[in-house]
């Protein structure tokens, strides 16, 4: 802030003997105060206090691409509907593009005086070529270019999001594929219920994932609309051409038409388009948090069924044996952070009257690190789960480790092939209460004697049902088990095969 005062012009052009022509030296002279920068009409200047408390820039000015983006799209247009002159809108391209190269490079004097990245931007080029970036304005206010901004911004986003989404898939896929045999208990109630294929277990991850791609592929239709030239609130007294603007700045729907907000008070106002991304990201957050809460499970002594490597995890200062699951755990964790930018946001947007309200600007701060959160939360999953490529060897590495042994031992324990029998009895023809009232009591016993059902001799087995066969101990077997729920997205190692290849195709490689 102080490097931008005055004096400091002043002492610049004393060195160089003529006036510079820096944005900042006409600014400082031009805009020092904000409340130079409306007009006249302003009597006092705002406090510190006040300023800093109304001031974005320290944080909207990373929208910084996305306004000169929309600025040029803008300018464009109004030269081609001789709004201004060709040649204002060749000196506002190159004023541009040094103000481009400006920020850059870090050289650009950010100016909390200036209140946000767009009045910032605008004055910088207003003291780069004097009277053409004046007339930029025409024709547009902070409202509409704000929302413009805010939606050029999150689309870049999303689709970078939409990636990492997909990596995150392919790298479950891979794990999936190479633990399709690996069997653990399936749970209801965190309770002992059927074993299932670990592979088809992560392939259920993936279908949340699929699903939370396809949310954000929709978000992206509405987020992608041009809110430029609604101008204030209601619209312009110009000429304005906004379907060139919104071709321009790749803003077309499905057929490639060009996507234009048609209601002034609503472009300008409404922020409902971050409020469903910030959800669609709660929801990829929650699918995250899931995974974690069972790796962090999954990891216990208890469970013991799978390791996640080193680097992913941290010891503990006082006891010399741990190794705890921070990654997974963060993860868990910065799911409320998401979930409470989401209640940031819907409760920033109850009670807003028509049109624009500077609450608005409060959409920033919980959006960008909902962004933040997401991109580095799936980028470490993706790594995590599936490992990472050993430039030497070109095959990844360091992904989880499974230990089938400690999984099958689980769903042993925990009589998972229960309902097989029943079933087994069923297709006996018992009647299938009447069957499962029978297993029961071949659990009872079996629970007395220590061991698994399939583990009682065929004729403890026939005390129960005289129907029971040699043939029962295939049923018995969590092999068996799994092999027999051959149904369409039933965990049998065939279905799973057929999944990973579905995916395969969806997902493609990278
Ligand atoms: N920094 C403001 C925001 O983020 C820009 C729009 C301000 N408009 C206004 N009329 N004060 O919403």
């Amino acid at each position: 802030m102080s490097s931008s005062s005055p004096q400091r012009a002043t002492a610049k052009q004393a060195k160089t003997g003529k006036p510079v022509k820096t944005a900042q030296a006409v600014s400082d002279n031009q805009l020092a105060t904000k409340s130079q920068a409306w007009s006249a009409l302003f009597s006092e200047p705002m406090s510190d206090l006040v300023k800093r408390y109304t001031a974005s820039v320290f944080f909207d000015k990373r929208l910084w691409q996305a306004d000169i983006v929309g600025s040029l799209a803008h300018a464009e247009m109004l030269a081609a509907q001789k709004i201004i002159s060709k040649k204002d809108f060749s000196a506002i391209k190159s004023g541009m593009a040094q103000i481009r190269q400006q920020i850059e490079s870090g050289q650009f004097d950010w100016q909390l005086d200036l209140e946000d990245v767009h009045l910032n931007i605008e004055a910088a080029l207003t003291a780069l070529v004097g009277d053409a970036g004046k007339r930029l304005h025409t024709g547009r206010s902070r409202n509409d270019q704000v929302a413009t901004d805010v939606r050029l911004w999150l689309r870049g986003e999303i689709d970078l999001i939409s990636a990492l989404l997909n990596d995150l898939q392919r790298s479950l896929v891979d794990v999936a594929q190479k633990n399709m045999d690996v069997i653990l208990p399936g749970f209801t109630h965190l309770q002992v219920a059927q074993p299932v294929s670990f592979g088809h277990h992560l392939l259920a991850y993936v279908e949340m994932f699929a699903r939370d791609a396809e949310r954000m592929a929709d978000v992206r239709r509405r987020v992608n609309r041009l809110p430029l030239g609604a101008a204030a609130l209601a619209g312009t007294t110009y000429p304005l051409d906004r379907e060139r603007v919104a071709k321009t700045l790749g803003m077309v729907d499905d057929k490639g038409q060009p996507a234009v907000c048609q209601n002034s008070l609503d472009a300008v106002s409404d922020r409902d388009f971050a409020i469903e991304f910030t959800a669609s990201a709660s929801l990829v957050m929650v699918h995250i948090s899931r995974l974690s809460e069972e790796l962090i499970l999954w990891m216990s002594q208890n469970f013991g069924f799978v390791q996640i490597a080193d680097r992913f995890t941290t010891g503990s200062s006082i006891m010399p044996q741990k190794k705890n699951p921070d990654v997974p755990e963060l993860a868990r964790g910065k799911t409320g952070r998401v979930v409470g930018h989401l209640m940031a946001l819907i409760t920033l947007m109850k009670g807003q009257p028509l049109a624009y309200n500077k609450d608005n600007q409060e959409d920033k701060e919980p959006l960008f690190d909902t962004v933040d959160t997401l991109k580095d939360t799936l980028r470490i999953f993706t790594e995590m789960v599936g490992g990472q490529v050993n430039p030497k060897t070109g095959k990844k590495e360091g992904g989880i480790a499974v230990k089938p042994e400690a999984m099958e031992r689980a769903a042993k324990r925990g009589y998972a092939t229960a309902t097989d029998l029943a079933d087994y009895l069923v297709k006996k023809g018992l009647p299938f209460r009447d069957a499962h009232e029978v297993v029961a009591h071949a659990v009872k016993t079996a629970m007395a004697k220590g061991v698994d059902l399939s583990e009682l001799a065929l004729t403890d087995l026939q005390a129960f049902n005289p129907k029971i066969g040699q043939d029962v101990f295939e049923c018995l077997s969590l092999q068996g088990s799994l092999k027999a729920r051959n149904t369409l997205g039933g965990t049998a190692p065939a279905q799973v095969a057929l999944q990973i290849k579905r995916h395969r195709a969806r997902l493609g490689s990278k």
